[in-house]
């Protein structure tokens, strides 16, 4: 899609020379000063019982009198007006014209400011609506003919909203990347389907990327990554990425995404009911293949590595069994008590790993736990970090991105639920705190820098009728790194 700022002339928004206008209108009521052919059929829509300036309230006008576009939608968005209440106006709006015949559209805000906030927040709806999956059911709805996206401003406004707009798209080609390979099932995105994804974004933005495969983890004694592994006939795959945006001297931001392309449990296998959704248990691995995406387009001036461990959790003749124990690529042992808890097998060994890059800030995404979506439920993805300023740099960038996160205890007391009697620790606790003794487990590897960990079990995707991957946190990530570029 193309976005653009667009300065209407003396004819107004009703001279718009496209097939629809959007008109989302902030307030409790009519805004002042709207142009009448608008105000006139804003008018009488609400006077037919059809519309009212609440939040959630949409219309669909065909040739309204006085105005060009055929189309004119009017979206509500309520008296409070802010970007929430926005966005979802502009996802409304958006969603009725994407079916249709609409290829261009004009978007204009009434009774709100139209700025670098709006701009973002409209490019990531616009994308997010016209979203459908094909990759194995080419059969679904016809690509959306909405190619052309007018934002109406003011002159004045126009020249600060290029920026928010090529940093809005370029979020929103992130999340879409995210979603795309989240959605694919588990026996097309492989762990090598995801090295090959790394490998084409590499081709397009100049990054950096590095495969290893099994016989290079060996080497490296990454013992707990290949215990997951092994129950697999799938191969892994160790991925890494750099974009080297800033100087050298630069120390990288790394984030690193749990790639568990399948995730039966492993021998602790889980129950049949809904365990499809286990191809999404890649969810953190492709948020970092989407903000590696974004922050490339972006050419950000930041040096930014992604790593992600990527395998298959599998039953088999050569599965990893509970009671094992595992030597980490930090040389502690690891008793796996519960093969089920794989995630944090496959992260420690690669926050491990991360220390080579010396980072400035390593923070890794995961769906490690069904713990954290009793916790915060769908909402909110959980953020745990001893360090404070870092959760709240994460925190605000959640809020900024409209992909907000919320922040849980990582106390030491914690901690003593991972003693074991036969290696340096267990990798369960028991079932209280769930995603805080994972987080813990984590965090034991992590001595040697800045860390924090996104717990998105409960936002990667969603369950039931609209089920399929968000595409978060690559919001919230790559407002993180932007504000840390120069
Ligand atoms: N991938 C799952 C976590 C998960 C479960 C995410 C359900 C979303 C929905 C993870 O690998 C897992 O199985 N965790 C276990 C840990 C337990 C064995 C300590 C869990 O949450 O049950
Ligand atoms: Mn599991
Ligand atoms: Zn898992």
């Amino acid at each position: 899609m193309d976005f653009k700022t667009w300065v209407p002339g003396a004819a107004g928004l009703s001279g718009a020379k496209a097939d629809a206008l959007l008109l989302i209108l902030a307030g409790a009521e009519l805004p002042a000063g709207l142009e009448p052919a608008l105000a006139d059929a804003a008018r009488g829509a609400v006077q037919a019982g059809d519309f009212k300036f609440e939040a959630g309230q949409l219309v669909v006008l065909h040739a309204p009198a006085g105005v060009g576009p055929r189309r004119l939608v009017l979206a509500a968005a309520g008296k409070d007006g802010g970007v929430k209440a926005l966005r979802h106006a502009a996802a409304a709006g958006v969603a009725a014209l994407k079916a249709g015949g609409t290829r261009q559209l004009v978007v204009a805000l009434a009774g709100g400011c139209t700025d670098a906030d709006f701009a973002r927040v409209l490019v990531g709806a616009c994308e997010e609506a016209v979203y459908t999956y094909r990759h194995t059911k080419p059969s679904a709805a016809a690509p959306s003919a909405l190619a052309k996206v007018s934002l109406a401003c003011t002159r004045e406004e126009a020249r600060g909203l290029t920026q928010a707009i090529a940093e809005g798209a370029a979020v929103a080609a992130g999340v879409a990347l995210a979603r795309e390979l989240a959605n694919r099932p588990g026996n097309h995105c492989t762990p090598g389907h995801l090295a090959a994804q790394a490998r084409l974004l590499a081709k397009q933005h100049g990054l950096k990327v590095d495969v290893l495969e099994r016989k290079d983890v060996e080497r490296l004694g990454m013992g707990a990554f290949l215990a997951v592994a092994q129950g697999s006939d799938e191969p892994l795959r160790f991925i890494v990425m750099r974009w080297n945006g800033a100087a050298r001297t630069d120390r990288p931001v790394v984030l690193v995404g749990k790639g568990i392309t399948f995730d039966s449990g492993g021998i602790s296998i889980k129950p049949a009911a809904e365990m499809d959704e286990m191809k999404f248990d890649m969810g953190g691995a492709a948020s970092v293949l989407g903000t590696m995406h974004a922050v490339a387009t972006m050419r950000a001036k930041v040096n930014l590595i992604g790593i992600i461990p990527a395998c298959e959790n599998l039953p088999s003749g050569r599965s990893v069994k509970p009671g094992d124990v595992v030597t980490s690529l930090s040389g502690r042992t690891i008793e796996i008590l519960n093969t089920d808890a794989e995630g944090r097998l496959i992260l420690c060994d690669a926050l491990t790993y991360a220390e080579r890059f010396d980072p400035a800030v390593v923070v890794d995404i995961a769906t490690l736990t069904g713990a954290c979506v009793i916790a915060l439920g769908h909402q909110r993805s959980g953020l745990f970090s001893p360090d404070d300023a870092l959760a709240a740099e994460l925190l605000q960038a959640g809020e900024q991105a409209l992909d907000p996160a919320w922040r849980l205890p990582l106390d030491d007391e914690y901690d003593e639920a991972l003693k074991s009697h036969f290696a340096d620790m267990g990798n369960v606790g028991g079932r209280a705190g769930g995603s805080i003794t994972a987080a813990k487990f984590l965090q034991r590897f992590t001595g040697k820098f800045r860390w924090a960990h996104l717990d998105i079990a409960g936002t990667a995707w969603k369950s039931g009728a609209a089920k399929g991957a968000t595409g978060r946190p690559v919001g919230l990530l790559t407002r993180f790194v932007l504000t840390r570029a120069r």
